[in-house]
């Protein structure tokens, strides 16, 4: 039977003829292809740094050094998300708030997180869930008002837009993760961009272990041109040229995916628009968005969740559930307090919520065949 999962890379020749070329070159590690894939990355998004590692969730973590949290520190984020977004801070000793989901969103409930901030909270962390991009206009004034930093994390929203803006221009760090159902791949691998020279040169501090050699930087002059200091406790985060040659050769294709996405959503939308009991994603109400369309969660009411999903996989449509909320993990539970009701709008939402299949390679042909598997499973 022929299956058709949730999410897919689409790699070609090319792609495969840019990572031969640097696995037959002098460098696969450390060498000219990670500066490249970084400025290419910046160039897109219209920014001045970029940082790569070798997963988003390690950039998160470089992020949260870079802007210098500790064990005194809290975020503000949304439950709906994947755990790498609050674990980033949890790494080094800090804690994570969580603001309830806003229903015509999915994203964090903007009106509520001045309520949650609290004498430790330092960064909110946004989600843009699905790749729907969260209204950073309204965030940016909450964050001023209360001196915070915004970590956007956009693993979900490569290209997406506000108000013309591309996702990345407004956050103080943003990250984008280049995991294999993200809409480009290096394998893993994960990126922050920003405007701050102080964060960039943190976080690639960080990311090697904390070490530089940056004379400028460094606190003992001519000691000799091997002298490197470990200034901080950094981790060997790096991304290898092979993934950035992979990146790069990816990103041409970056806008074509992205419109790709968003015909197959287009088309899902109009299937199931008008069909009670289903609920389609959000479109960003704001002018000149678009929405990068990573996943496709459908809400489905009425009918057991567990029961569509299972049909659907004997049918060998392949779905996912995004996400469990982050605060019901034991983890999150033992560790922190929380529970069960804590966050009934991202309860809920986790016990309607299938994302059905959506990646650029999916032909005409197959998600006609979605479609018509999920009306007959609904019946
Ligand atoms: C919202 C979100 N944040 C963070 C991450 C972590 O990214 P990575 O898998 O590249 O470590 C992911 C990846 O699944 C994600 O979906």
């Amino acid at each position: 039977m022929k299956k058709i999962p949730y999410g897919k890379h689409w790699i070609d020749e090319e792609d495969i003829n840019a990572v031969i070329k640097v696995l037959r070159g002098d460098w696969i590690t450390q060498g000219p292809a990670i500066d490249k894939f970084e400025n290419a990355i910046a160039n897109y998004v219209g920014i001045r740094y970029a940082v790569a590692f070798n997963s988003g969730t390690a950039a998160l973590h470089g992020a949260m050094f870079a802007a210098g949290l500790s064990k005194h520190d809290a975020l503000i984020t949304s439950p709906i998300s994947f755990v790498a977004t609050s674990n980033s801070l949890i790494y080094l000793g800090g804690k994570p708030i969580f603001v309830d989901i806003d229903i015509d969103t999915y994203c964090i409930d903007l009106g509520v997180i001045e309520s949650a901030i609290t004498e430790e909270t330092k960064t909110i962390v946004p989600v843009d869930y699905a790749g729907y991009p969260v209204d950073l206009k309204q965030l940016r004034e909450i964050a001023d008002d209360n001196n915070l930093i915004i970590i956007e994390d956009a693993a979900h929203a490569i290209g997406a837009k506000r108000y013309g803006k591309m996702v990345g221009l407004e956050a103080d760090m943003t990250m984008f993760s280049f995991h294999p159902v993200k809409h480009i791949t290096t394998g893993e691998g994960g990126i922050i961009v920003t405007n701050n020279l102080d964060y960039y040169e943190k976080l690639k501090i960080f990311r090697s272990h904390g070490i530089t050699k940056d004379p400028k930087r460094l606190t003992i002059e001519n000691e000799g041109s091997w002298y490197y200091e470990m200034q901080y406790l950094g981790y060997n985060y790096r991304i290898t040229d092979i993934q950035s040659a992979l990146g790069l050769s990816q990103l041409k294709k970056l806008d074509t995916f992205i419109t790709r996405r968003g015909e197959i959503a287009k088309k899902y939308d109009q299937a199931f628009r008008d069909i009670p009991n289903l609920k389609i994603p959000p479109h960003p109400p704001y002018p000149n968005s678009l929405h990068a369309y990573h996943i496709y969660p459908l809400l489905i009411y009425k009918h057991d969740r567990k029961m569509v999903f299972n049909k659907l996989k004997q049918e060998g449509i392949i779905c996912q559930v995004h996400y469990i909320p982050i605060h019901l993990h034991p983890f999150y539970k033992n560790k922190f307090g929380l529970k069960q009701g804590d966050f009934p709008f991202a309860e809920d939402f986790y016990n309607h919520e299938i994302t059905i299949p959506l990646y650029p390679l999916m032909t005409d042909d197959e998600i006609e065949l979605v479609i018509e598997k999920i009306f007959a499973v609904l019946k």
